[in-house]
């Protein structure tokens, strides 16, 4: 049987009928699952997607005129000033602390990548990258929120958000170690949209099987469509965080274990500066780091890729003799609620990026074409492109050493491989012990869990209320 008139007719004015050459070899499942996939795609779309028709802004020029952004820098929050913001570290961590209290804190963990540079055969988060314990990253990420929630006395509730082809095994994963101690109404897990990859040369959508279009998650930006589109027994996360009281989201991605998940202190800048947005980051070490830039342009706060930002701009000294554009992003950010209510009334609200890949794919024969050129278009979302949207945002500097690691390449890589993200945790949890007065003998590994000390302040308390020993590889835990 032909493919139904109506799909053929959604289809033919793009030129997109191939895709359902092999209709009537499919079982009545497959087309079923076919036809969902092709009613799913806006072809207009695409099509103005292929043909670069995208709004795409002149960063250079950007660039030239761009200012740094308003911030908390580092040396302020050490000294207890008031720095850019004039706000004074005391005053941000007890107004953090008023809102976990309060319970008007979730957590957004984005886990929907396909972690293709790391060459791991399970979803990321899965990665066991515990130095002592083994511990994969979701297991840190849920743990620091298990500890939140005891140290407020409220529940923070994680929205983690998956993709179509990580979505199962991370729900199973969850499911088989009890949602690591989060109660069962503080983990909302939902799943992200995806994008057809086309052909570069002629626009047509690819194909990896003869029933199965050639789809990826369509970037981190596809947060903002998920949100609520995505429902659970009729619910969407955006719901969820509604019907707990939910007003700031702090957002992170699975890939960088030190993330300080919930921080008072970087909570309570935002509050207090009353913005919608703030975003952590920390200072480039120089002009040609490999970090996006938040920059202030035209008196909305954006972030420039390394690869758009002029060499001679990056190089640019403050007063001080340090870097004008020192900002660099390592993707945290709180976001109010309400502003990604907002942004979810705006159809389409963050543009789309074009990734030229190799995308293996059907030819007219249905044999699978592994190319070893560049053969395809690929479209994602990014997340920092809701920074220009959101009012009086501001940024926060942190020490790298504190803050980021992502895991995002294969041992070997010069940087982000597991040994250099197992080394940070390392590296940090030792100055917590050693600065709470605890031994550490010298390359004697020792891993701390979030249960047992979520930060260098829960360290403290901990190590005064029992004696800790360390004389070989330790992970102190519960
Ligand atoms: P990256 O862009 O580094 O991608 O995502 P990745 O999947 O981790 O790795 P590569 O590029 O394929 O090697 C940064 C974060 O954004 C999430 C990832 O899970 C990671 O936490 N992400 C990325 C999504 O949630 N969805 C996406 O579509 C893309």
């Amino acid at each position: 049987m032909p493919a139904p008139a109506s799909l053929a007719a959604r289809l033919a004015p793009s030129d997109q009928l191939h895709l359902v050459r092999w209709w009537d070899e499919l079982a009545p499942a497959a087309q079923e699952r076919l036809r969902g996939q092709i009613e799913a795609i806006d072809f207009e779309q695409l099509g103005a997607l292929h043909q670069g028709q995208v709004d795409q802004p002149d960063w250079h020029a950007a660039a030239r005129r761009a200012q740094p952004p308003v911030a908390m820098r580092l040396a302020d929050r050490l000294t207890g000033g008031g720095g850019g913001l004039g706000v004074k570290p005391p005053e941000a961590i007890a107004a953090g602390k008023a809102a976990l209290d309060a319970g008007r804190v979730g957590v957004l963990l984005v886990a929907g990548g396909q972690g293709s540079r790391l060459g791991f055969e399970k979803p990321k988060g899965m990665y066991p990258i515990g130095p002592v314990s083994d511990a994969t990253l979701l297991q840190i990420h849920l743990e620091k929120a298990v500890a939140l929630a005891k140290r407020h006395g409220k529940g923070v509730p994680v929205y983690l958000m998956t993709s179509p082809i990580t979505h199962e095994e991370q729900i199973a994963f969850l499911e088989a170690n009890d949602r690591f101690g989060l109660a069962e109404d503080d983990l909302f897990v939902f799943c992200q949209g995806t994008m057809p990859a086309v052909d570069e040369a002629t626009g047509r959508v690819l194909m990896s099987d003869r029933g199965e279009l050639f789809l990826s998650p369509d970037g981190h930006g596809g947060t903002i469509a998920a949100l609520a589109a995505y429902k659970k027994a009729g619910v969407g996360a955006i719901d969820h965080m509604r019907r707990r009281g939910v007003e700031h989201l702090f957002y992170l991605q699975v890939d960088n274990p030190l993330v300080p998940i919930g921080d008072a202190e970087f909570l309570g800048y935002h509050l207090a500066a009353d913005s919608e947005l703030t975003s952590m980051a920390v200072a480039k070490s120089a002009p040609e780091d490999k970090l996006g830039n938040f920059v202030m342009v035209d008196n909305e706060l954006c972030v420039i890729e390394y690869s758009d930002f002029p060499d001679d701009v990056a190089a640019q000294a403050d007063a001080e003799g340090g870097l004008r554009f020192w900002a660099g992003s390592i993707a945290v950010h709180v976001f109010g609620v309400a502003f990604l209510e907002r942004m979810l009334a705006l159809k389409d609200a963050l543009p789309f990026h074009v990734a030229h890949k190799k995308a293996p794919y059907l030819d007219e024969s249905g044999q699978l074409v592994t190319p070893t050129e560049n053969n395809a278009l690929k479209f994602e979302r990014f997340i920092f492109d809701l920074l220009p949207k959101a009012k009086r945002p501001i940024v926060v500097e942190y020490a790298e050493s504190e803050v980021f690691a992502p895991l995002k390449n294969a041992s070997g890589a010069p940087k982000d491989t597991p040994e250099y993200v197992r080394q940070f945790l390392l590296d940090q949890q030792r100055s917590w012990l050693q600065a709470a007065g605890v031994a550490v003998p010298a390359d004697v590994p020792v891993e701390i869990s979030p249960l047992w000390g979520l930060d260098a302040a829960g360290v403290a308390e901990r190590a005064a209320q029992a004696p800790v020993a360390i004389e070989g590889p330790t992970y102190l835990r519960g």
